[in-house]
């Protein structure tokens, strides 16, 4: 097996598929967000960020899994090649939207992590899905993987800082750091909360 997936065939299809999902799941969220403004006067969505995982990092992450370099291989065991963050107003556009998504009925649900009702032990908070949605080409329909991470303007605020600080690792400070930068989650956490108290309010007395 050749050690590169650049060197295998198939590999321009297979990063097309990838990169068409990613063009089908945008479209079916930007089309709900319309809509809901549309009928609402309120669009629930702040913004949309969509990336194609790199080969370096498709290699790295199979060799990691200790799986096969290969294009099948990462097709079977990779979930985040195609990825798509959901950035919200509200934590409960948040759930709104993912229902909305994963209630069409060409969207399968595959996996969803709520690390929002369960932080993970760093403090960082977001609603991840693994879907599978189908794409035609020339010679057939294929499902494809897509992994959508939704989350707040707040939580994404803290996930942003949180990333970068940590590549200024510094071993001296770096448990004192950490427990910062979980107190802050919480602050964020807080915020969050707050401001959906304040958006309902508003929205019972119209
Ligand atoms: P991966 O091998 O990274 O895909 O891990 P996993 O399959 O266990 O997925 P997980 O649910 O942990 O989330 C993976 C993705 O969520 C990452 O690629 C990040 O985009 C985001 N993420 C998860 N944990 C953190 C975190 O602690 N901080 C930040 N900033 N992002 C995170
Ligand atoms: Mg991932």
């Amino acid at each position: 097996m050749n050690l590169h997936l650049q060197e295998q065939e198939g590999f321009e299809a297979f990063r097309h598929a990838y990169r068409a999902a990613i063009k089908e799941v945008r479209t079916k969220i930007e089309i709900l967000s319309e809509d809901f403004a549309v009928r609402h006067d309120y669009n629930p969505i702040h913004h949309i960020e969509s990336r194609l995982k790199t080969t370096e990092s498709i290699e790295e992450k199979l060799m990691r899994l200790d799986k096969e370099i290969s294009i099948a291989s990462a097709k079977e065991n990779l979930f985040d090649i195609a990825g798509i963050r959901v950035v919200c107003n509200f934590i409960d556009d948040v759930y709104a939207v993912a229902d909305m998504l994963t209630s069409q009925s060409d969207v399968r649900l595959l996996t969803e992590k709520d690390y929002i009702k369960n932080p993970k032990p760093n403090g960082y908070r977001s609603l991840h899905l693994v879907i599978a949605v189908p794409v035609y080409f020339l010679d057939g329909c294929e499902e494809v993987f897509v992994e959508v991470q939704l989350r707040t303007v707040a939580m994404d605020f803290w996930a942003s800082l949180e990333h970068q600080l940590r590549y200024k690792q510094n071993k001296d400070i770096s448990s004192r750091v950490d427990i910062e930068l979980k107190a802050c989650a919480e602050v964020s956490a807080t915020l969050d909360r707050r401001m959906q108290k304040i958006f309902d309010d508003l929205n019972k007395m119209d």
